[in-house]
C-alpha cells in the first residue's frame, strides 16, 4: 500500500484560525480545484517526513507536523490518502506547482465545498476542519 498524505496547515489571524488551501494545476480533471496540499510518500518513508518534504518543495515552507485527521480517503486498490494537522515553522507559503494559494475559515470553506470548488477526495475532511476552524 502507497500513501498520499496532506497538509491541513493553520494559522492564527486576528484571533481566529485559517486554513491554507492550494489551487491544483493538473491533472486536467481537477485543475482549477482547491485540495490540501501534500503528495505521496515513497517508499519506507515515514508520513511525517513525507509531508514535510513534500510541503518544503511544493510550497517552501518547513512544517511541524501533528497528529492526524480521523478519514482517511482510498483513493486506488493500492493508493489510501491521509491527512496530518501541520503549522508553519519557517516560511511564506509560495505556489510552486499550486495555481494559487489562499487561506480560509469555516465559512469559507463550508461553501467552496457545497460549490464543488474542493478537489473531490478531500470533502470528507470538511466537517472535522471546521469544527476545528471554529473552535480553536
Ligand atoms: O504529483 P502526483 O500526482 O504524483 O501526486 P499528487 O499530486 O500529490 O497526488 C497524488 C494523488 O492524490 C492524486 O490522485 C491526487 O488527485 C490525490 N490527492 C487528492 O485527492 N487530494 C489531495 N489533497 C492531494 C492529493
Amino acid at each position: 500500500m502507497r500513501y498520499v498524505v496532506a497538509g491541513a496547515v493553520l494559522r492564527e489571524r486576528g484571533g481566529t484560525t485559517e486554513l491554507l488551501l492550494a489551487q491544483r494545476s493538473y491533472p486536467e480533471a481537477v485543475a482549477g480545484l482547491w485540495e490540501l496540499p501534500g503528495g505521496k510518500a515513497e517508499d519506507g518513508e515515514d508520513l511525517a517526513d513525507a509531508l514535510r518534504r513534500e510541503l518544503l518543495e511544493e510550497l517552501e515552507i518547513t512544517v511541524e507536523v501533528g497528529a492526524g485527521l480521523a478519514e482517511r480517503v482510498v483513493l486506488r486498490d493500492d493508493l489510501t490518502m491521509l491527512a496530518r494537522w501541520a503549522r508553519i515553522l519557517r516560511g511564506t507559503p509560495h505556489a510552486v506547482e499550486h495555481r494559487g494559494l489562499r487561506w480560509v475559515g469555516p465559512d469559507d470553506l463550508e461553501r467552496m465545498a457545497r460549490t464543488g470548488e474542493l478537489v473531490p477526495a478531500d470533502e470528507v475532511w470538511v466537517p472535522e476542519l471546521a469544527a476545528v476552524l471554529r473552535d480553536d
